[in-house]
């Protein structure tokens, strides 16, 4: 539970959202043409409604997956220290992979992951991430596409929280405290 008092700023509209998921998931398309071996891995809980979306607008073979990575339990700090909570369910070796993330912020988490299972041998990891914040970055990454590029402010919906709370939101809005 939040323990501030806090309002939700509008940032991104759904509409914006689907438009972009759109034209993210026609470039994934092109570059995964042909393959029969993608597999889509959700980083678990944010990616889960963009996931979602991108994976209806693809006309390819898919198997999907999820890994859960250590979070920002109640805060808006990342702790810079990732853990695995939940693995994957299936292999990898020899795969297709495009890692679905739903913030890059300091570029801790993405980075850990896509380390990781560099170490299992998929024949080509890529990354997607629906929000990058590039000011906040503290390690050299950056996913192979972005949907929005944002300012340094701690945002929720469309499957990304405060605290566990607003992923329902379909649209993206910025917090503000109000105390
Ligand atoms: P990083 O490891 O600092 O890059 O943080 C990545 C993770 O922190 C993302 O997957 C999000 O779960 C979370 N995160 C980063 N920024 C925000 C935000 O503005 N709102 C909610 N969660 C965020
Ligand atoms: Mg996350």
């Amino acid at each position: 539970m939040p323990t501030r008092p806090y309002v939700i700023d509008r940032m991104i509209s759904a509409k914006t959202i689907a438009a972009r998921v759109e034209d993210l998931a026609r470039e994934i398309q092109t570059a995964f043409a042909g393959t029969e071996k993608l597999i889509v891995v959700g980083l678990l809980r944010g990616s889960f409604i963009f996931i979602a979306d991108l994976v209806r607008e693809l006309d390819l073979p898919v198997e999907v997956d999820f890994l859960e990575a250590s979070s920002y339990g109640d805060s808006t700090e990342s702790s810079r220290e990732v853990r695995i909570l939940k693995d994957l369910r299936g292999e990898i070796a020899g795969r297709d992979v495009l890692v679905v993330e739903d913030i890059v912020d300091t570029g801790y988490t993405l980075d850990h992951v896509v380390r990781l299972l560099k170490t299992r041998n998929p024949r080509t990891l890529k990354t997607i991430a629906l929000l990058d914040k590039p000011s906040r970055r503290e390690i050299d990454i950056r996913a192979d596409w972005i949907g929005f590029e944002i300012p340094d402010e701690f945002v929720v919906g469309y499957g990304i929280d405060f605290a566990q709370r607003n992923r329902n939101l379909p649209y993206i809005g910025k917090v503000r405290f109000t105390d």
